[in-house]
């Protein structure tokens, strides 16, 4: 027996649905992949990255993972960088964080959360580094606010990574963005003024 029956059943009419508009989608798009975009997001179920921008399948090179960290030692991260700027050569690296992400909050909270506290130990050192800031604030403005400097310490870590680097020296365009997403209206915000092009 088949489980999960209803996804398959959602994937074949999703399909389906695809093919009735453009009958060679899907043939096309086998052939090659030319997303203009890198997605670099929180894994949260409510931040679909394809959806909440409404493009289709072939237009964004996605990596996820808890409160869209850029970590300089994550090969995996690393890895999806090096291969959406050098091989797919993207334009744009997007790093979108969120309002109420968990990851952002479990940070601030002192509890033991398991194994996780590893990687929410790099977000601790982004309150580290904005501590006279945030502790101004109060609890919920503290968790508001550390999403958005969140997002932009990770554009400044995509910044520094040697891939970046390495293709604003060889004269590629490549615009680094900072954006957040608000969960309660869908609504996305950029939160860095001019996208950073070079060095
Ligand atoms: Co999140």
């Amino acid at each position: 027996m088949k489980t999960l029956e209803h996804l398959f059943s959602n994937n074949k009419a999703w399909a389906d649905a695809i093919v009735k508009e453009d009958p060679n989608f899907f043939k096309n798009l086998s052939k090659l992949q030319a997303p203009e975009y890198l997605w670099i997001g929180c894994s949260d179920s409510r931040v679909p990255s394809n959806e909440l921008i409404n493009l289709a399948p072939g237009e964004v090179f996605v990596h996820r993972n808890i409160a869209n960290m850029v970590i300089h030692s994550d090969l995996n991260c690393l890895s999806v960088m090096q291969f959406a700027i050098e091989v797919l050569k993207v334009k744009h690296v997007i790093v979108c964080g969120h309002y109420g992400c968990g990851g952002i909050k479990a940070s601030l909270e002192n509890h033991d959360h398991g194994l996780i506290d590893n990687w929410l130990g790099h977000i601790k050192d982004v309150s580290r580094l904005h501590e006279d800031e945030l502790s101004a604030l109060n609890d919920k403005d503290r968790e508001h606010r550390l999403c958005e400097l969140n997002v932009i310490e990770q554009v400044a870590n995509v910044c520094d990574t040697t891939i970046v680097k390495n293709a604003w020296k060889s004269g590629a365009e490549l615009s680094v963005h900072g954006w957040i997403y608000n969960i309660e209206n869908g609504i996305l915000k950029d939160i860095i003024d001019t996208p950073i092009t070079h060095e």
